[in-house]
């Protein structure tokens, strides 16, 4: 009786280790469309004059950036073995087998925000740092995002 017990225990503990975690792809793709906000919706809306140029607008979505690009490494720690239901991108599993490379992605990032601090005073300027920034999120996305559909 107490070798059965056991034995389910183990099953059920080797159950939970595969079972995939939807909301755990979903708090990973969240992350990722909090920058999307930031970077797509605020500033190369401002560089594409679909926006008014908004100075404490562009300088608020730098911070806000710098701070959800900090959460990258964290929150992407474990795979979630599924990708989430009807998305258009997922997460390689290389990620997970190379973390330490994905995470080496984040600094060049997190630099330029920081290098665009303080020296956006106009759309051109806005311009050259959103591609910047824009260049070092995709240096991760080339390797490490799927496009599922
Ligand atoms: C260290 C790697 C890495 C960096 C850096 C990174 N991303 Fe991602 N991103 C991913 C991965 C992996 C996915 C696919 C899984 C997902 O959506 O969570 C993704 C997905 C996305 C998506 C698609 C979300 C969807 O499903 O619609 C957007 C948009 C995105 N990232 C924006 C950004 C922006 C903007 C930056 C830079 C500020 C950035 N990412 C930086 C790894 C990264």
């Amino acid at each position: 009786m107490l070798f059965r017990g056991v034995l389910a225990g183990a099953l059920l503990l080797s159950a939970g280790a595969v079972m995939a975690q939807q909301d755990l792809a979903v708090q990973q793709d969240n992350l990722m469309r909090t920058q999307a906000k930031y970077l797509y919706g605020v500033i190369s809306r401002t560089v594409r004059g679909q926006s008014p140029y908004d100075q404490a607008a562009i300088d608020a979505a730098l911070v806000q950036l710098e701070e959800s690009v900090g959460k990258i490494a964290t929150v992407f720690a474990v795979n979630p073995k599924e990708d989430v239901f009807g998305g258009d991108y997922g997460s390689s599993p290389k990620i997970w087998q190379n973390k330490a490379d994905f995470d080496s992605k984040i600094p060049p990032v997190t630099k330029a925000i920081n290098d665009a601090k303080g020296k956006i005073k106009d759309v051109a300027s806005l311009k050259a740092a959103y591609t910047e920034i824009n260049d070092r999120c995709n240096d991760c996305h080339e390797t490490y995002r799927l496009k599922l559909r």
